[in-house]
């Protein structure tokens, strides 16, 4: 069976990476069709060995298509996703628009692929944030073996995360500050370059960020409402691959040794931990990767039961646009969805 598939936003950062990983993965296509705003209308962009034409998003017939993967910022989602669900299109949204939503299904499939069959209620399925979705990847096989009761976690995340002007800021900076021209922050409220911001998305009322709300609220509704987690979201000046340093307290006791087997283990996790020099992942190790890999994994004897570990993952590939496309095989695997043109 052959799918239609839109990919909305397809000139970004996560766009791009879709219409990349359709191809590596060979998955089941039909038509594919690349959707930007107006601005881009006729831009080719690569599909693979061939080029494609960006289509306006505003005058795109959606009913010929089986998935949109959207990933065009949250208020474009906000308006169009219920529009194009209508048309019987199933929606993947990278966004934030959906995924607090009671009848939107939050998903990383290593995680909690059976909650997918709920996506039939709104037609929609939402997509983790990107630091989330690495979290929960290599957490869910600890909680499974000791249940977690509280995780303390700090983000050094890269820039591509803020979208492609956001990267072209760093560049821009990093380059200038060499011919001592003064640099001027634009998409992040302070100097980026030979920096680091202790700051991602609004400022809530209790001195949190959203970013840091978000891991909390989508944590609890990808593995498990029980777990307690505190976050604080760094911006580091790094194009791709997010990492965290995390420790976590458990229920059961739990060994460093036993914790690196179990990881070994699962789904989606690739384990590199050599008590030497670079026996540890870095976010340059991880670009273009699927893997969600973990390192350090040591335990944390200043509480009772103890660990502490570094993870390290492409965001815009396992962070988005990998687990999109992921949502979008598990729903076919599991037989939720038959595609129009064979219909
Ligand atoms: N980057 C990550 O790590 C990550 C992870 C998880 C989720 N996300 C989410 O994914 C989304 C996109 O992120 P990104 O990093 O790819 O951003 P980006 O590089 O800035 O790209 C934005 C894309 O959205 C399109 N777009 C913007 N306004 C539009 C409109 N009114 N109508 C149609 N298309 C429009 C742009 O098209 P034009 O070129 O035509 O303007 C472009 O293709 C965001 O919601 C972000 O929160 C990102």
């Amino acid at each position: 069976m052959a799918y239609n598939v839109a990919v909305v936003g397809a000139t970004g950062n996560v766009g791009r990476e879709m219409l990349n990983i359709l191809v590596e993965r060979e998955f089941p296509l039909g038509e594919i069709h690349a959707i930007a705003s107006r601005r881009s209308q006729g831009l080719p962009v690569s599909f693979g060995e061939k080029t494609i034409k960006c289509q306006d998003l505003a005058t795109f017939d959606f009913s010929r298509c089986d998935f949109a993967l959207l990933s065009a910022g949250g208020e474009v989602s906000k308006e169009w996703a219920p529009k194009i669900a209508a048309t019987g299109c199933v929606v993947i949204d990278n966004s934030s628009a959906w995924r607090y939503d009671m009848d939107v299904p939050l998903i990383v499939p290593e995680v909690n692929a059976d909650a997918v069959a709920g996506f039939r209620k709104k037609n929609i399925v939402a997509n983790p944030n990107c630091s989330t979705a690495q979290l929960v990847v290599a957490l869910k096989p600890l909680h499974d073996a000791a249940t977690i009761r509280r995780v303390v976690v700090a983000t050094y995340q890269s820039v591509s995360g803020a979208g492609k002007d956001a990267m072209d800021e760093l560049w821009t900076q990093t380059k200038g500050i060499f011919v001592t021209d003064s640099p001027t922050p634009n998409v992040f409220s302070k100097q980026i370059a030979f920096n680091v911001i202790p700051h991602i998305d609004t400022f809530m009322e209790d001195g949190t960020t959203r970013e840091e709300w978000k891991m909390v609220v989508e944590t609890k509704k990808i593995l498990d409402p029980k777990i307690k987690l505190t976050a604080t979201c760094v911006r580091v000046p790094v194009f791709v691959g997010h990492s965290e340093a995390v420790n976590i307290e458990f229920e059961r006791p739990i060994t460093a040794d036993e914790a690196r087997e179990i990881l070994r283990e699962a789904p989606g996790m690739m384990v590199v931990d050599k008590h030497e020099d670079g026996g540890y992942v870095t976010p340059i190790d991880c670009v273009g990767e699927y893997a969600t890999f973990v390192s350090r994994i040591r335990e944390d004897i200043t509480v009772e039961n103890g660990l502490s570990l570094w993870i390290v993952s492409d965001n815009l590939r396992k962070g988005a646009a990998l687990n999109t496309i992921q949502i979008a095989e598990t729903i076919i695997n599991r037989g939720l969805l038959k595609a129009r043109k064979a219909a």
